[in-house]
């Protein structure tokens, strides 16, 4: 027996080095290590062993056992490894890291940027916390004006005064360029600015603006026309034609808002233009003398014309997001439509 056990050792210790796969292995254990397998046959045998020998007998099965089930499992375990290196496919293209993308409100102030500094406009910017005279006073608003009531604006609390609030619209800009700046004036503002407004699809309490200024002898309001078409012909639709529409602002006299025919459907009326085939593109006028004159400007040398609108109406008609809340969650799955 003892000669047996040694016998089917060595050939196993053969077999088990001429192993060359998973299936080699598997071929094997069906030949020794299943039920009807030669290492069983040899334990079926110990009972005709006789009974002073069997300890010796048994003890040297056991051995012989342990010794297989190490070699089997130390053989298996390295050819699973080699399955799952092998399963690596090296002609695959590799996985791009995931990379950021300018926020759509960053993207359209950008192109707007562009179209307006290869008109020779300059860039200026400004604090998102002003004072009263500078969002409004100098601006013509009176003092009773009800733009500055509660109800719009956000006051800040200041130590010793009641006149700090979060500006309104980027037009404080304005009158810091006029205030430092001889004319010829030519700039844009993009900024951030702050209304006290119910939050809903259309509208949030914070949201950016662009205003433009220019400033010269002899300015008039054929500039401005031809300025804001120019714009708006380039940014959306070279085919576009235009409305002016009197309106009111207390630091532009006279006052137009704009309207451009829809650049989705052309004036045939769509979802976008809510079926009147116009959009409202922006606020201007000729910059009032009395805000000039505040402002250290002479309006019997200069007169000049000021523009202004609302940057995510403009991101929401070009990128169809009908949902202003939208621009603000930076929710990945939204801003990575708009690269
Ligand atoms: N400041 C105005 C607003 O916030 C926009 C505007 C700017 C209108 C310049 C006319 C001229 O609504």
């Amino acid at each position: 027996m003892l000669e047996q056990i040694d016998s089917l050792r060595s050939l196993l210790d053969d077999e088990f080095r001429a192993v060359q796969s998973a299936d080699d292995l598997e071929a094997l254990r069906l030949r020794h290590l299943v039920k009807k397998g030669t290492l069983q046959g040899l334990v079926d045998q110990l009972r005709s062993v006789p009974k002073e020998d069997k300890p010796t007998v048994g003890k040297a099965l056991n051995e012989l056992r342990t010794w297989v089930e190490n070699r089997f499992d130390q053989l298996e375990s390295s050819f699973a490894h080699q399955q799952k290196v092998q399963r690596v496919d090296v002609t695959l293209p590799s996985r791009r890291p995931s990379s950021g993308s300018i926020h759509p409100i960053t993207q359209t102030v950008n192109d707007i940027i562009g179209i307006f500094s290869s008109m020779g406009f300059e860039v200026a910017e400004g604090g998102e916390v002003e004072d009263d005279a500078h969002n409004f006073g100098l601006l013509n608003f009176p003092p009773d004006h009800p733009a500055r009531d509660m109800q719009d604006t956000f006051f800040v609390e200041a130590a010793d005064r009641g006149d700090i609030l979060l500006r309104t619209h980027t037009s404080s800009v304005q009158v810091r360029v006029m205030q430092s700046t001889p004319p010829p004036i030519r700039c844009i503002m993009p900024g951030r600015v702050y209304r006290n407004e119910a939050v809903s699809a259309r509208s949030l309490a914070e949201f950016h603006q662009v205003e433009g200024l220019y400033i010269d002898k002899h300015v008039t309001m054929a500039d401005l026309k031809g300025t804001i078409m120019s714009f708006a012909r380039r940014f959306y639709n070279e085919s576009a034609e235009f409305r002016f529409r009197t309106s009111y602002f207390p630091f532009t006299e006279p006052s137009a808002e704009v309207d451009m025919t829809c650049f989705l459907c052309s004036g045939q009326g769509c979802r976008v233009c809510k079926h009147s085939g116009w959009l409202e593109i922006c606020g201007c006028g000729m910059v009032h003398p009395s805000v000039l004159r505040a402002c250290g400007i002479d309006p019997e040398v200069y007169s000049g014309f000021a523009f202004g609108f609302g940057v995510e109406r403009v991101v929401m008609m070009r990128t169809g997001i009908d949902d202003i809340r939208l621009l603000y969650e930076n929710d990945v799955r939204i801003l990575e439509q708009f690269r």
